[in-house]
């Protein structure tokens, strides 16, 4: 069989010797001998597992990618890829987005394929899969999940993630039974998809849209709606056309893409989390972003988005009220006008006839929730690299702060005494909670949003400013202070901080410092209980992860693992 094609994938099927021939033959199986003349082999990475729940739904998203992948005159290949399920994984899913990123990349390299359709919906999933694919950089477009519907509680909407704390906080505070809150259980997830909040999956759903890497009006449909399969087809169609035309990631995701996305996701209110993937993601391209591009282009970016966990709506309304095109449209002008998208056009050119269908979900520029609603960047003696605060999430009143350290060495020493009488705490102290960064913990578990003591909740107590090198759910919400650089576990001053010393938060001028002169602080020596409780894994995935990642504040990606490596392969052992 001869074929005449510059396909990557050419390199495996087209000739008349034995390495031709075992590619072809093995890959038969009911494919026919057409499928193997030049077309474009397209996989689809396909993040289904019965263990992501939120991603339990896509195998039939690929099912309607395979058909159009097929019409278009490709050839599908589903290509199960490792999977993350939030809630399900101990102890915390961030531990293997690098490792799902660098297996997809794996998988992407070593097989027959032109180009590939993203399918992820829970938190790491689209992050590690954008990663990959920006390593590989083969052309590629994500189809996000898509968000469940709202669910329902004794007559009022109930949505996943943030409803959980605020009600299991009332539990704790006395004003709700034990039997309600488990009542409550069976009646949060009503449909298949992801968490219905502007928490972490519906963020970056959105994000990989503004970065320009989804079909234009797919993210955020609903993962039952019928349209996201119809968008699910046509972008089966769009990667065979984007193979054809050798529309890589890398013509995608640039310096503009990553502007818009900052833009989004300061007008969405989005997650904190998305700024450890966005320099995870950058990072794998050589794209030029720091931590500071977060808060300068973030900075005068209005909040629009009246989403839980910082306001009351679900991603249901949301979709309802014009979606992302009518949010974006409101901030055009802050957005680069030539990043293009997957399909080769500007992202601003599909924003022109967006409308807002609801402006109790959906905010005009005039009327914003907040006025300035970018992610803030806070620099200090406690975090010489950097940490991160959602303006939008926490407490005016908290912004500038001083109170005395309350000082946990592990999540476990803070569980053991957050809730005993004895603690000598006030509503003005602040919580530190040390050892919870990538190295430390390992993997950045979401403990920053620390629950507050139950007996300042019973005092009527619902916010204090905390402090911590974890991250935060994007479900969550408080005066928290994120990703403190460098981590304790590092040899950042987080660890040499002492219960008692005063903290001085004032997000206003982006500062975050213990009230010590620099030479003390200097010269205490960390924390030996925190250094005692830290993670000292001697073999596998964790040791390897503990050894090589990196700080928060650039994207908490393995050292070896930045760049891309592009889609060659060496050498063939046929
Ligand atoms: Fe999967 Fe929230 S648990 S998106």
């Amino acid at each position: 069989m001869e074929i005449m094609s510059d396909l990557r994938s050419a390199q495996w099927y087209s000739g008349h010797d034995r390495n031709a021939y075992i590619h072809r033959a093995w890959m038969r199986r009911g494919l026919p001998g057409s499928a193997f003349d030049g077309r474009p082999q397209i996989a689809i990475a396909n993040t289904a597992s019965d263990l992501s729940p939120c991603n339990s739904h896509l195998d039939e998203v690929a099912a309607a990618v395979k058909s159009g992948v097929w019409e278009a005159g490709g050839v599908p290949h589903n290509l199960p890829v490792m999977s993350l399920g939030e809630t399900q994984v101990r102890p915390t899913s961030m531990l293997w987005r690098n490792l799902a990123a660098m297996a997809a990349e794996e998988l992407l390299r070593a097989n027959p394929v032109d180009g590939v359709v993203l399918l992820g919906g829970c938190d790491k999933t689209i992050p590690a899969l954008l990663m990959a694919a920006a390593s590989v950089d083969l052309p590629a477009v994500v189809v996000p999940g898509g968000p469940m519907l709202t669910g329902t509680f004794r007559g009022v909407p109930l949505g996943c993630g943030t409803d959980v704390w605020r009600l299991s906080e009332e539990v704790r505070a006395g004003t709700l039974s034990e039997q309600a809150f488990l009542e409550s259980e069976s009646s949060m997830i009503r449909s298949r998809g992801h968490c219905n909040t502007m928490g972490t999956a519906s963020t970056m759903g959105l994000l990989a849209a503004t970065l320009g890497m989804t079909l234009p009006g797919t993210a955020g449909l609903p993962a039952v709606d019928s349209r996201l399969l119809t968008r699910a087809h046509e972008t089966g169609r769009l990667i065979t056309e984007m193979v054809a035309e050798d529309r890589r990631p890398s013509r995608v995701l640039t310096t503009g893409s990553f502007h818009n996305a900052i833009v989004a996701l300061a007008v969405l209110g989005g997650s904190t989390n998305a700024v450890v993937h966005l320099l995870a993601i950058a990072g794998r391209l050589g794209v030029p972003l720091s931590l500071d591009d977060f808060d300068r282009v973030g900075a005068g970016v209005p909040l629009l988005v009246d989403l839980q966990p910082a306001g009351r709506h679900l991603m249901e309304d949301f979709h309802r009220a014009g979606g992302l095109p009518a949010v974006l449209r409101e901030v055009a002008d802050l957005l680069d006008p030539d990043a293009v998208t997957v399909t080769g056009r500007p992202l601003v050119e599909y924003l022109v006839d967006a409308q807002i269908w609801d402006g109790a979900v959906i905010r005009i520029r005039q009327k914003p929730l907040q006025p300035d609603a970018g992610i803030a960047v806070l620099y200090g003696n406690l975090a010489p690299a950097g940490a991160v605060i959602k303006p939008a999430a926490a407490s005016p009143h908290l912004m500038r702060h001083r109170g005395r350290a309350v000082v946990f060495d592990s999540i476990e020493d803070f569980r053991a005494r957050i809730d005993d009488a004895d603690l000598d705490v006030d509503p003005d102290s602040v919580l530190v909670l040390r050892g919870c960064g990538p190295k430390g913990y390992p993997g950045m578990p979401e403990v920053s949003n620390m629950p507050l003591p139950a007996k300042l909740l019973e005092q009527g107590v619902r916010d204090m400013v905390r402090i911590c090198d974890g991250r935060m759910s994007g479900t969550a919400y408080g005066t928290v202070v994120l990703h403190v650089c460098p981590e304790a576990a590092a040899g950042g001053p987080l660890g040499r901080v002492r219960t008692g010393d005063w903290i001085i938060l004032d997000v206003w001028n982006r500062r975050i410092d213990v009230d010590l002169p620099q030479y003390e602080l200097d010269q205490r020596s960390p924390s030996e209980a925190m250094t005692d409780s830290l993670a000292r894994p001697y073999r596998g995935w964790e040791q390897l992860y503990v050894r090589t990642v990196m700080g928060a504040d650039t994207g908490a990606d393995l050292d070896f693992l930045v760049g891309s490596s592009g889609h060659r392969v060496a050498r063939d052992s046929h």
